[in-house]
């Protein structure tokens, strides 16, 4: 689909849809009055009538409207004029998109970006569209032997608008286009990934993955074989691994589009491409959702995906452990003692609390890469989808101004995020009568011991995780990957090259904080 951003009126377009908002108790939007006035009142007839209340993401499909050159106007809701925040923003998005869709419309042009939203900016406006009209167009059918849906008809989208901008605004809208589309790509990767079956969505695979990504976008990939995560003492990932058929990677896909000796934010992503739970077997319903234990991997390529796509002035290295947790003869037993890659003996007592121990080799390992600051993304812990549901992410850390940036970036990305404490009083819990920690800390805030466990592999750097064990998916009728928390990942790095006068409507740059506080 093609999007791009022009300047004009609704009445005058020649488009198969001219789409414009209405609030509720019949007020209109500018687009919905010009087209209106053009059409002698026939919107305000309907509005009259009580056709159309303009509740929050209702529409209505018009066709044949007096004096308009376009084939039809499609009118959506925006609740309350003064109420219109986020959700009614985006709910009306998703509507308009929906609606468009049981169309034969082939293009359409979106007179939304006038609407007044609270707090946001016509770039977040921009963003919203172009990644929510993507994200309708998401399709996953590769593993049907027959396409049930046609090819979608609508190909082009023009974002209307009819005050003239200046030119910083014009250049900052199409910025915030560019930007909308690569974060579409990079959750269309990410929720692929997260799709396809776990027989196909292998350790081997993600690393070919991350291999075609290399290739596309000139990056420098390593891929550790078991051989090497021997050599250099990885035995937590390796216990893990153990009771599969399927060979484990350690992947690094590097992207060096900033300052020269910048020093790079890593992102390590859990990938456990299925999660039976090992000796420590999980129960039989929804065990074919553990295919989704991988989606913070996914995450990570999705992620690298967009910004490689930007060309983003930032430097970023994607770190991926990627294996199997199966049970087996030689499968890892409660009890096992093993030593990770940091020297730390770990017992484990679970075999299912397996993404820790595969995360903290990856953790020390990143230490190679003398990183500015290390973010690892997780489905780590049920707990946390008990804790924060499915709408936000768990937020955890060592570093007070890292977090605040992720939260930040997670507020403007609409990627919901809620940081949870990381008390040193909750490290007791790890206590193990036999190795250095256990793997596991009893039933008590599990989101929070598995990243106290986390935090003793990050030190020497500044860390944060995200447990996305409730955000990365939706179970049920809907079931499918969600692309999260692509867009909080890409929007945390695009903030980072933003200055604060930058023209994406963000103030919060690193810099300036920092100058703030001194
Ligand atoms: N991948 C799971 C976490 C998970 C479970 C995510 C359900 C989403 C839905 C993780 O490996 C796991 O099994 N965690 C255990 C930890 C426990 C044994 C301490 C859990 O959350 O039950
Ligand atoms: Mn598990
Ligand atoms: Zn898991």
């Amino acid at each position: 689909m093609k999007f791009n951003i022009k300047n004009g009126t609704p009445e005058k377009q020649r488009s198969a849809c001219v789409v414009a908002g209405i609030f509720e108790q019949q007020k209109l939007t500018p687009a919905a009055e010009a087209l209106d006035k053009s059409a002698n009142g026939y919107i305000t007839g309907i509005l009259g009538r009580g056709d159309m209340k303009g509740k929050a993401g209702s529409t209505l499909m018009l066709h044949n409207v007096p004096n308009s050159a376009c084939e039809r106007v499609l009118l959506v809701g925006l609740g309350k004029e003064q109420e219109l925040g986020d959700k009614g923003y985006r709910d009306a998005v998703r509507a308009v998109f929906k609606a468009l869709s049981d169309t034969g419309a082939a293009d359409a042009i979106l007179f939304l970006l006038e609407a007044p939203v609270k707090n946001r900016d016509l770039s977040w406006k921009v963003l919203q569209i172009a990644i929510g009209g993507l994200e309708s167009m998401y399709r996953f059918d590769r593993l049907k032997s027959k396409v049930e849906e046609a090819e979608p008809k609508l190909q082009k989208i023009t974002l209307g608008i009819i005050k003239s901008l200046t030119e910083e605004e014009q250049a900052a809208s199409e910025e915030a286009l560019q930007q909308g589309l690569a974060v579409a790509d990079g959750m269309s990767l990410a929720k692929d990934l997260g799709n396809l079956a776990p027989n196909i969505c292998t350790p081997t695979y993600l690393a070919e993955q991350a291999m075609s990504m290399a290739k596309t976008y000139k990056l420098k990939v390593t891929v550790l074989e078991q051989k090497d995560m021997e050599d250099l003492g990885m035995g937590a990932l390796l216990a893990v691994a153990r009771g599969s058929r399927q060979p484990p990677k350690l992947i690094a896909l590097e992207y060096w589009g900033g300052a020269k000796k910048g020093k790079p934010v890593v992102l390590v992503g859990k990938g456990v491409t299925f999660d039976t739970g090992g000796i420590s077997l999980k129960p039989a319903p929804e065990m074919d959702e553990m295919k989704y234990d991988m989606c913070g991997a996914a995450s990570v390529l999705g992620t690298i995906d967009a910004v490689a796509k930007m060309g983003l002035p930032v430097n970023v290295v994607g770190i991926i452990p990627a294996t199997e947790n199966m049970p087996g003869g030689n499968a890892t037993k409660p009890g096992d003692v093993v030593t990770s890659m940091s020297g730390q003996t770990i017992e484990i007592l679970n075999t299912d609390a397996e993404g820790r121990l595969i995360l903290c080799d990856a953790l020390a390992y990143a230490e190679r890469y003398e990183p500015e600051s290390v973010i690892n993304i997780a489905t780590l812990t049920g707990a946390c989808v008990i804790a924060l549901g499915h709408v936000a992410s768990g937020l955890l850390g060592n570093d007070d101004e890292l977090a605040q940036e992720l939260l930040d970036a997670s507020e403007r990305a609409v990627d919901r995020a809620w940081r949870l404490p990381l008390f040193d009083e909750y490290q007791e819990q790890l206590k193990s009568n036999f190795a250095d920690m256990a793997n596991i800390g009893g039933r008590a805030a599990g989101t929070i011991t598995a990243a106290c466990f986390l935090s003793r592999f990050t030190k020497k750097y500044r860390w944060a995780h995200l447990d996305v064990a409730g955000t990365a998916w939706k179970s049920g009728k809907e079931k499918g990957a969600t692309g999260r928390p692509v867009p909080l990942l890409t929007q945390f790095l695009i903030s980072r090259t933003t200055k604060q006068s930058g023209n994406t409507g963000e103030t919060g740059s690193r810099k300036s904080r920092r100058k703030s506080k001194e």
